[in-house]
């Protein structure tokens, strides 16, 4: 017992059998693709895009989405086989309880809400941006004080709602809508490349690297730098080489999503074969698609003039093309609403997860006997989600959603080490391939990238987990069924 106490994978994999905590199993490969590429794709590469190419990277944002991409393909090789391995809802969490112990698994779980609440927080503003602006398009004013960095951000709020509704009346009707959603966004995106090619002026792709500039518009006070810059006493500087890194760490936020696929393990037909296609196959399509934007938005204008908020549409709308513009609005607003789906469905997932282990209160966990969804849990994320999403300026904490999901990948890099170690005997219908090479360059990627984030994220984040520990001290270390030895058989029988 103590905080390094692991949960057997036998047991975590036998919870799910318990009737009053099943989840419904009836998602395909094709679905899990669907839904990856679902949450994927979103405000990363309709608005950080532009804003890292304009004040960070330039055009070497294209290098920026590769080296990110590099870390993510590494990462997904860990999650397909962790997933393969451990194939329980509540992704990395589940995962780290099983190989690294206790208080490792709720670091992961802490840093999973992160991700996927703030990550909704954060993309519902992005949605009511965009929302705004299609329907100034369409002729209709949206008052200020209700919108996007007004008082109240209804739009952002109303979104929220609806969408937590729909997850909590069942996954399969919410699966639909995202097909339709993702269907209309892949086409957007396929049609910013497509039409803007022929707008290309190479002479914007030069210089590719644009040299470094000191206190850039991105630096502007001490704590925006990023840390490795600071620990190794440079001068605080946008652009150059080390701006490949910088914008590597910003916009690896448009590949969050492939791990959340690992989070539905347990409503997957047949999560072995089928999670590392979905996590693979999802994040090997959005990788194309976004170098290929990339290139295209830089080479359409100027790297300094491209709009930092919402560069698809205006990249067209800068060429007389309003009417693409609109499309691309519209087309963002359909996108950025999937993305909100998922990140909070894989929120209640995490949450389910974590108190059916008890390491939150086992209320929450509740399955409804009719949808048969975690229903309690996804109201009250839902809420959270709502007036964070709604009343705080949080639209720009994309680097905070970077971290968390960053510390959760280099945890599941070394816990496939770790596991391969202590539990050879396992099945695993996919092995990650030169392990432990593999999975520890994989850590050792992501730990450069956080380095590359900025001094006020690091900040904020430490804070985030301190409150984390002192929750864990107050409830999870005391009452999780590890510590107390309560099976769910026996619950179910207390509840009844
Ligand atoms: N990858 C998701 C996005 O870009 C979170 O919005």
């Amino acid at each position: 017992m103590g905080i390094f106490r692991t949960k057997g994978i036998e047991q975590s994999i036998a919870d799910t059998d318990e009737p009053e905590y099943q989840l419904k199993k009836n998602l395909t490969a094709l679905d899990l693709t669907v839904f990856g590429v679902g949450v994927i794709i979103g405000a990363g590469i309709f608005t950080l895009t532009g804003r890292a190419a304009a004040t960070i990277a330039g055009p070497a944002i294209v290098l920026s989405f590769v080296v990110s991409a590099l870390c993510c393909a590494l990462a997904a090789l860990c999650y397909a086989e962790f997933a393969s391995t451990v194939p329980v809802s509540g992704s990395a969490y589940t995962f780290a309880y099983a190989s690294l112990g206790e208080i490792i698994a709720w670091i992961i779980g802490w840093d999973l809400l992160l991700e996927l609440m703030l990550g909704a927080s954060v993309v519902a503003q992005g949605w009511s941006t965009y929302a705004v602006v299609l329907l100034e398009n369409l002729g209709i004013g949206w008052p200020a004080a209700l919108g996007p960095g007004g008082t109240v951000d209804v739009l952002a709020m109303l979104l929220v709602a609806l969408l937590a509704t729909l997850i909590t009346i069942g996954i399969k009707e919410s699966m639909r809508v995202n097909l339709v959603l993702v269907a209309v966004k892949v086409f957007i995106v396929l049609f910013v490349i497509i039409a803007g090619i022929g707008f290309i002026n190479p002479a914007n792709y030069s210089p590719f690297i644009p040299p470094p500039v000191p206190g850039a518009s991105a630096v502007e006070h001490w704590y925006q730098q990023p840390l490795l810059q600071a620990a190794l006493g440079l001068e605080p500087t946008a652009f150059g080489v080390s701006g490949i890194f910088v914008g590597a760490a910003l916009v690896f936020f448009a590949y969050i999503g492939f791990d959340v696929v690992a989070t539905t393990a347990e409503e997957a037909r047949n999560p072995q074969r089928d999670l590392p296609i979905g996590i693979l196959a999802s994040l090997l399509i959005c990788t194309v698609l976004y170098a290929a934007v990339a290139l295209v938005i830089t080479g359409m204008v100027k790297y300094d003039q491209i709009d930092p908020k919402a560069a698809l549409a205006s990249a067209f709308t800068s060429l007389g093309k309003t009417n693409y513009a609109t499309l691309i609005s519209a087309g963002a607003v359909a996108g950025l609403t999937t993305v909100v789906l998922t990140l909070l469905i894989g929120a209640s997932r995490v949450v389910f997860a974590m108190s059916r282990d008890h390491l939150l209160p086992p209320v929450l966990s509740k399955v409804h006997p009719r949808f048969q969804t975690p229903y309690v849990i996804t109201v009250v994320i839902g809420v959270v989600t709502m007036l964070v999403a709604g009343l705080t300026p949080i639209g720009k904490l994309e680097e905070m959603v970077n971290i968390g999901t960053l510390t959760a990948f280099i945890v599941v890099s070394i816990g496939i080490v770790v596991l391969r170690r202590t539990r050879p005997d396992l099945p695993r219908a996919f092995r990650v391939p030169f392990s432990p090479a593999l999975p520890i360059a994989s850590a050792a990627i992501c730990v450069f990238l956080t380095l590359n984030l900025s001094i006020e994220t690091w900040l904020r984040f430490v804070i985030w987990m301190v409150l984390g520990f002192a929750l864990y001290a107050a409830y999870g270390y005391r009452r999780s069924r590890l510590a107390t030895g309560e099976t769910l058989a026996e619950m179910g029988h207390a509840h009844r």
